[in-house]
């Protein structure tokens, strides 16, 4: 009988982002920055691609929002409840390499992977600037650990309750006046990662965003997480999910993503009921 991988701990971190410990060996063991893991809660749940944002021995760190029905009903689950199937690592992890000096951004939820990247980066002997943006201070996640990491870094809210007054391109646009930035990294919302990456195009310098379109089974199958990438088709689950920025059809990824809005909405109301 196949194994069920037990929520070793939960944590609500801000207004429906939730932080998850699940013991999921395999994947603890191969893990890589960049990577992430598909997850069904039973046996007719849908599944859920969540990136790797940490890891601790035999357990793996996810954090995600409930904004959906699949969402909701895993943020129902609470220490020591447990879910059917954690398939993992899946995708090619980050391009870590010893560049100089590197960025690492994350904007809202994005910012869970961050922390593995960064760290990476680090152990890699770049010095690592990190850059977490988010609507508000009650919704910016991770600080101290990125703090801890990071060699220096920079907080923006789009509020200004916290940090810098504005967007995590501003903040960004500062630094690449002010000094050279060897490569940056840019997790968070498609639009996030549009405008962030526009920043570093006059400045020439590469860029990695890690693509969060509708994934089905992760495997490269059903196509459903295809994206544009340089004029050509990629499958953001086994050809990414990071890819360089500057290639990258946004436009396309948003207006693909938007189809799902509607179905998601029915769904979720059932799930409600
Ligand atoms: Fe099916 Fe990528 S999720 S091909």
């Amino acid at each position: 009988m196949k194994r069920l991988y037990k929520v070793e701990l939960a944590t609500k971190l801000a207004d429906r982002v939730y932080e998850y410990w699940i013991h999921a060996p395999q994947v603890a063991h191969h893990a890589r920055a960049g990577q992430f893991l598909i997850l069904r809660l039973h046996e007719t749940g849908e599944r859920i691609p969540l990136t790797i944002s940490a890891v601790r021995g035999d357990a793996v760190r996810v954090i995600f929002m409930a904004v959906g029905k699949t969402t909701e009903e895993l943020a129902t689950l609470r220490a020591g409840d447990s879910i059917k199937d954690v398939a993992g690592p899946l995708g090619k992890p980050s391009e870590i390499g010893k560049y100089g000096t590197c960025c690492v951004i994350g904007g809202g939820v994005g910012i869970a992977s961050t922390p593995l990247i960064a760290k990476e980066l680090k152990e890699a002997g770049n010095h690592v600037i990190g850059i977490i943006g988010a609507r508000s201070a009650d919704l910016l996640i991770l600080e101290d650990e990125m703090r801890a990491i990071c060699d220096e870094l920079y907080i923006t809210t789009d509020d200004g309750s916290k940090g810098v007054h504005g967007f995590a391109s501003d903040a960004l646009k500062g630094l690449l006046n002010e000094r050279t930035i060897n490569r940056v990294w840019i997790i968070g919302p498609a639009i996030m990662m549009k405008v962030t990456s526009g920043v570093t195009v006059p400045y020439g310098v590469k860029t990695y965003v890690s693509l969060n379109p509708i994934m089905v089974d992760g495997t490269g199958m059903c196509g459903s997480c295809r994206v544009t990438v340089g004029g050509e088709t990629k499958f953001a689950c086994v050809d990414g999910p990071e890819f360089d920025a500057h290639q990258v059809d946004f436009a396309e990824l948003m207006q693909r993503q938007r189809i799902y809005t509607s179905q998601e909405k029915v769904l979720l109301e059932r799930f409600a009921e």
